[in-house]
């Protein structure tokens, strides 16, 4: 039996990277999931008639996008087990040159988006916690919740938030056997990161920096996210999962 055998999930990201293998990983893991993601990626394409998967374009800071992303997983599903925050957007810009816009524009999407959308969800994992002992919370951070590098201020501000927001959410939701998780991904070949890493100049430097001397792969993360999803987690939370293949293990 898989290990998400007869849960429901809410995955956001959803068309690329980490998101997009983790739809798949929870679907092989038994999950029914909804796959979220902006209009103007490609959600329409991405999980396009696979059994277990619905998928919605929505852009998660819309100011009614949690009510319609938890209502669709309702609808679609009946319930939900596990809500996994993954959506996010980087950015470079040093502090001195960095436009209102542009720090808005990153916490927005991975901090206030996530913070709303958790918000929104809470009463329907209280409603399946109660009737079936569990549910989950899974942000997605990033090793720059801890670290930094240069132009990362308002991304490095967001991922410390997400760090913060994700413990707090594991002390006030304890309490109803809701666990809350994030997962700190290091360097990773995504849709992100994929303009740098095809550069072998800079590629080869990252991989040397992970002890493991690899780059990770979306689904790397996706598995961690997996653990923190299944029911191997129950007594894991407020944790903060490095998965980065031993890149920040030195200074
Ligand atoms: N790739 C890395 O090296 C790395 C490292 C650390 C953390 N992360 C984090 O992992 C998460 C996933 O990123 P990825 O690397 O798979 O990149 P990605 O660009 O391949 O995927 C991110 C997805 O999020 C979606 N998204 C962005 N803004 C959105 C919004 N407002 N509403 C809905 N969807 C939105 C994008 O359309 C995209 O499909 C992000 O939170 C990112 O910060 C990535």
């Amino acid at each position: 039996m898989g290990r998400l055998a007869g849960k429901v999930a809410i995955v956001t990201g959803a068309a690329s990277g980490i998101g997009a293998a983790s739809v798949e990983l929870f679907v092989q893991e038994g999950a029914q999931v909804l796959a979220v993601d902006r209009p103007e990626s490609a959600i329409a394409t991405a999980h396009a008639s696979k059994k277990d998967i619905v998928s919605i374009a929505a852009d998660i800071t819309g100011d009614d996008a949690p009510k319609k992303i938890v209502a669709a997983a309702l609808d679609a599903f009946g319930g939900l087990d596990i809500l996994f925050n993954n959506a996010g957007v980087s950015g470079r810009a040093f502090v001195e040159e960095m436009t209102d816009a542009q720090w808005d524009h990153v916490n927005g999407v991975n901090v206030r988006g996530m913070f709303r959308l958790c918000r929104e969800a809470i009463p329907a994992l209280k409603a399946r916690a109660k009737e079936k002992g569990r549910a989950r919370i899974v942000n997605t951070a990033s090793v720059m919740a801890f670290d930094t590098d240069y132009g990362l201020a308002a991304y490095c501000a967001s991922k410390a938030g997400v760090g913060g927001l994700t413990r707090t959410l594991a002390l006030e939701l304890g309490k109803f056997n809701i666990t809350a998780n994030y997962v700190c991904p290091g360097a990773i070949y995504t849709g992100m990161t994929q303009g740098s890493f095809d550069k072998p100049e800079i590629r080869e430097v990252w991989e040397k920096k992970a002890a493991l001397r690899r780059l990770g792969q979306p689904i790397d993360i996706a598995r961690g996210a997996l653990l923190l999803a299944s029911d191997d987690a129950d007594f894991i939370t407020g944790h903060e999962l490095v998965v980065d293949g031993g890149l920040t293990l030195r200074t």
